[in-house]
């Protein structure tokens, strides 16, 4: 998504020459519409992208499919759905997804939700440095990304930074998964803020610098000062290292306590109403939380970073769990959260291991917890 009623279309070429164009319209197989874009590729070490095609199109109507094909024009119709322009809408929420069998039983269920708007809080493609593999994830998520938005952050996999061979971070991530940081005031791509539907959503993040004199500071502090809860009643950010985690894995971690430390005083006073997290291979809930107590008035933390990667899961909690800790389980899942007007809104998270029918932790959200 980018602004208000505009899609950027992303995709890959292996031959060079392709047009950054994309014919689109409301009816298969006819495309009154076209636009053009821009054409990229990378260097990693040997590897050499193909050509990487971005064109934004728009404006669009909300709630609404668009059919469209991609340059070179020999392949396959695709539609998507615009989200709708007001409440009620559906997010999936799911981070470090790899391409694993888990991945797709993942996606799976997520193909089967009749959701609006993708929300991934980091670790894509779990390439690490393979850049093949980052050809062989947009294969694997085409079928839904080009359905609907997919609104990415980063994780510590797309980092894919070498001493001596390859000394820049997120070539292969920023090249590939253009994201509408400019848009938000935003200068680097792995930090943004868009608005849908009644919802203002923050995307951090945790492996850029966010220390109270970064740039990334600066630019969350003035974001959350824009936001007018009239029109955007909830807010919601993303962060790939969870701040709050009572998982044995990623203890101690600088992106998570230091991120922490620097940035939750924004989120407590601008009253976010979740942060989602990926980061931990498990489920995790909390309560309202702020410094490490139980607050009405500070976001529920959600760690959702059991999609499916190469990894597996992370099975060892701390004992006893935390009071400010509500569920938790080492499962693979996503999560959905169905907003259905100003004031209330469902999270529930699926297990893969169940049918879609089953839901193993649910809970109904109310905003304003707190005035
Ligand atoms: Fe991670």
């Amino acid at each position: 998504m980018v602004g208000s009623d505009k899609m950027r279309i992303s995709w890959i070429t292996e031959d060079s020459g392709t047009p950054a164009t994309v014919k689109y319209g409301t009816s298969p197989g006819i495309y009154p519409f076209s636009a053009n874009g821009d054409t990229t590729k990378y260097k990693y070490i040997l590897f050499k992208s193909g050509d990487i095609h971005n064109v934004v199109i728009g404006p669009l109507k909300p709630n609404t499919v668009y059919y469209y094909i991609c340059g070179p024009f020999s392949s396959p119709e695709f539609s998507f759905k615009t989200p709708p322009a007001g409440f009620p809408i559906k997010f999936a929420v799911v981070g470090d997804l790899g391409q694993t069998d888990w991945t797709k039983s993942t996606l799976d269920h997520i193909s089967k939700s009749n959701y609006d708007v993708m929300l991934l809080p980091g670790d894509l493609s779990y390439a690490d440095t393979l850049q093949t593999l980052w050809d062989s994830f947009g294969r694997l998520v085409e079928p839904l990304a080009s359905r609907r938005p997919w609104m990415v952050t980063q994780g510590n996999h797309e980092i894919e930074k070498i001493p001596i061979l390859h000394r820049q971070s997120f070539t292969s991530y920023n090249a590939r998964w253009l994201m509408p940081f400019e848009q938000s005031g935003s200068t680097s791509n792995l930090y943004y803020s868009f608005e849908v539907s009644g919802l203002h959503i923050i995307m951090l993040g945790s492996y850029a610098d966010f220390g109270p004199s970064s740039a990334q500071y600066k630019w969350l502090n003035n974001d959350l000062k824009k936001v007018d809860r009239k029109k955007t009643p909830w807010v919601i950010v993303l962060v790939h290292a969870p701040w709050y985690n009572s998982n044995n894995a990623h203890q101690g971690e600088y992106e998570s306590y230091g991120m922490k430390s620097s940035m939750e005083d924004l989120l407590f006073k601008a009253r976010v109403d979740i942060v989602f997290a990926g980061h931990v291979h498990a489920y995790e809930r909390f309560t309202r939380v702020y410094k490490d107590k139980a607050n009405n008035c500070g976001p529920i933390y959600i760690t959702i970073g059991d999609g499916g990667n190469k990894e597996g899961l992370a099975t060892k909690y701390i004992d006893p769990k935390p009071e400010i800790s509500i569920f938790r389980e080492a499962s693979f899942g996503h999560g959905e959260l169905d907003v259905v007007n100003a004031t209330h809104a469902q999270w529930s998270w699926h297990r893969n291991d169940d049918d879609e029918a089953v839901i193993a932790d649910s809970i109904w959200i109310t905003n304003p917890s707190c005035k």
